[in-house]
């Protein structure tokens, strides 16, 4: 299977499971397909990386560390030699460093907990070494890191107790490894049992649905093929076990089925995966609305001073697409924010203010540092993700998943439909009792119940955008303009363009196109325009005007049958209607799709564009 992200895995298997020397009783495998932060790609700067020639330490690393020159610089002056530019090869070198200058024998475990107390930054890791047959060692800070068991047997317990103070139990406990098979705080009786460390479950759904999270600073060892964690200090209050979860994705959920990428199977999924966002929630009988993972913190956030919703990427725009609507549902300011600039701002957060964080994966750095940086602030949190059991999830107060289904294609697609799903979903759930709202709420809601039929008929006019994609997948560059509820999608719309076609592509509110961006228009110029019946529209029609009277061709996305735009349009793209706040969900699967077929007409990698990762687990 092929999962584009930042994964490490690896496998052991006390029996000979994957048929191999009979003799070899524990398999291991190391693989790491890492985004470039510290020189090109290449054979030399790819994971894993070693101490020296002789692979005495051998580690993968995903993360970055950020005193990488400082520990580079003192382990030169020792005389280590380095080979790539990554700031990973530091840790393998550190890590012999430590092993050649140890005084006593030490275990693998505690050699691992003194390595990392000397790095800065974010990192998820697992180390091999030739002083340590049979083991493995794992530990994360900042990144995520999850552990996927598969044993031939019912696993003898469901709960992994956690060990404290590394050094000091086992030091204690014998003079070079812990006897792991009689601690009782591992797995694995001493039949098959196969570990799998990776950073999203979707790198090993395949072979195991059961699943433990590791926080930051435990230590996960397997030594003989049981798996034991430590934790260097007991934290007050904090769960002293790691439960083994059940998975509830199916593999061929993240298989690409009759599809030809990923991103194109997700777009078309997008019927279903908005009712799985919806589905247990509304009630279209008693038009109510419950999101149970915020119901017992629904009186504090109704007396909130204001809501932050905070993303990057794509779940940016898609708090960006439903401010309007939570605005006028909730009767609060709403300040919508990148998390890299709300950071950079040292943005003034106070303890009545709610913070959301919307994030696909749940990992993405950025955005968890602005959560960080909420709680410190005493804000409550409120996570809207779509991995369940992400660092997002876990970190927040409480919090909504999408349940849109694994998202595989770098460019998002049904996460960014659902995100805004739910989010309606909770202006509507906080204002029920508003009796000026009721016939508002009334819209919304029966339109969220015709909405899977709605995108089918979006959706049932990919021959005619591939037609348009054929016309300008030669072009350097595509303007998407409109306003109002469309001003996401223009963004979003953008944003797909540029990921997967690597075209200039720019999202333009239709206001701002007198001071700019009119200067580009001119009959070469490719433009979408978005003109919904909405408030907007007698705004959007000036627009036009000034695009058709520099010889623009736009090509208008509209409401079906409206003859005035299909007089100025060069061409149309229309669009069945809605209410005005959820249009932009109809809106943006056009050029979702036109963006797929943009990418494939130019020859990319629609699912794995250059340079992007689904999952930005650095800052
Ligand atoms: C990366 C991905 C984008 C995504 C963004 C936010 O940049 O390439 O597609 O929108 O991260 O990701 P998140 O998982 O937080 O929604």
């Amino acid at each position: 299977m092929s999962v584009k992200g930042l994964v490490l895995c690896f496998a052991c298997s006390e029996k000979d499971s994957l048929d191999l020397d009979e003799e070899l009783s524990t398999h291991f495998g190391l693989a790491h397909t890492r985004w470039a932060t510290h020189g090109e790609p290449s054979a030399v700067n790819s994971h894993p990386h070693r101490s020296d020639k002789d692979n005495e330490f051998v580690v993968i690393h995903n993360g970055i560390i950020t005193n990488y020159k400082e520990l580079k610089a003192y382990l030169i002056t020792k005389g280590y030699e380095f080979e790539s530019e990554t700031d990973t090869e530091v840790i393998p070198k550190l890590t012999k460093y430590v092993y050649d200058n140890r005084e006593n024998d030490i275990t693998f475990s505690t050699l691992v907990e003194r390595v990392i107390k000397q790095l800065e930054g974010a990192f998820a890791l697992v180390f091999k070494s030739r002083h340590y047959p049979g083991e493995a060692v794992s530990t994360r800070r900042g990144s995520p890191l999850l552990i996927g068991v598969r044993s031939e047997h019912e696993l003898s317990t469901e709960n992994i107790p956690i060990q404290y103070n590394t050094a000091r139990v086992q030091e204690k406990n014998s003079h070079n490894r812990p006897d792991c098979a009689s601690d009782i705080n591992s797995v694995g009786d001493g039949r098959a049992v196969e570990y799998y460390f990776a950073s999203d479950a979707s790198a090993i759904i395949e072979h195991t649905n059961k699943v433990l999270y590791l926080e930051d600073n435990d230590i996960a060892a397997v030594t003989g093929g049981k798996l034991s964690i430590h934790r260097i200090n007991r934290q007050a209050g904090e769960d002293p076990v790691r439960a083994i979860q059940t998975l509830q994705m199916e593999l061929q959920q993240i298989m690409k089925g009759n599809f030809d990428a990923f991103m194109q199977k997700e777009i078309f999924e997008q019927p279903e995966s908005v009712v799985n966002t919806m589905r247990g929630r509304i009630c279209f009988d008693t038009n109510t609305v419950l999101l149970g993972g915020l119901k017992d913190h629904l009186k504090e956030i109704k007396r909130c001073r204001r809501l932050i919703v905070i993303g990057c990427g794509t779940s940016f725009h898609a708090a960006v697409a439903t401010r309007q609507i939570l605005e006028e549902l909730t009767e609060l300011s709403v300040m919508v924010e990148l998390a890299s600039d709300f950071l950079d701002r040292n943005t003034p957060v106070f303890r009545d203010d709610v913070c959301f964080f919307i994030s696909q994966s749940g990992e993405t750095a950025d955005t968890l540092m602005a959560l960080r940086y909420c709680k410190s602030q005493g804000a409550l949190t409120v996570g809207i993700t779509n991995t369940v059991g992400s660092s997002i999830c876990r970190e927040t107060d409480c919090g909504v998943h999408i349940n849109a289904g694994p998202e595989i294609g770098v460019a998002s697609t049904k996460a960014y439909t659902s995100q805004f799903v739910a989010l309606a979903m909770f202006g509507l759930m906080m204002s029920e009792d508003r009796l000026s709202l009721q016939q508002r709420r009334l819209e919304i809601i029966n339109s969220l119940r015709d909405l899977p039929e709605l995108i089918k008929k979006v959706l049932a006019q990919d021959k005619k955008i591939k037609a348009i994609a054929e016309e300008l997948y030669q072009q350097k560059s595509l303007l998407v303009m409109g306003r109002g509820f469309h001003y996401a999608t223009c963004l979003e719309g953008a944003l797909k363009i540029k990921e997967i076609t690597y075209m200039h592509s720019e999202g333009i509110l239709a206001g701002e196109l007198k001071h700019g961006p009119l200067a580009l228009i001119d009959k070469d110029m490719p433009v979408i325009m978005i003109i919904m019946r909405d408030a907007c529209y007698t705004k959007c029609q000036n627009a036009l005007q000034q695009v058709t009277a520099r010889s623009g061709r736009p090509i208008i996305i509209c409401c079906q049958d409206d003859t005035d735009m299909c007089k100025n349009a060069y061409q149309t793209i229309e669009l069945p209607h809605t209410v005005d706040c959820l249009q932009g969900i109809l809106s943006v699967i056009p050029l979702q799709l036109l963006s797929f077929h943009l990418a494939v007409l130019r020859g990319y990698d629609v699912d794995f564009p250059r340079n992007l990762a689904k999952s930005v687990t650095v800052e």
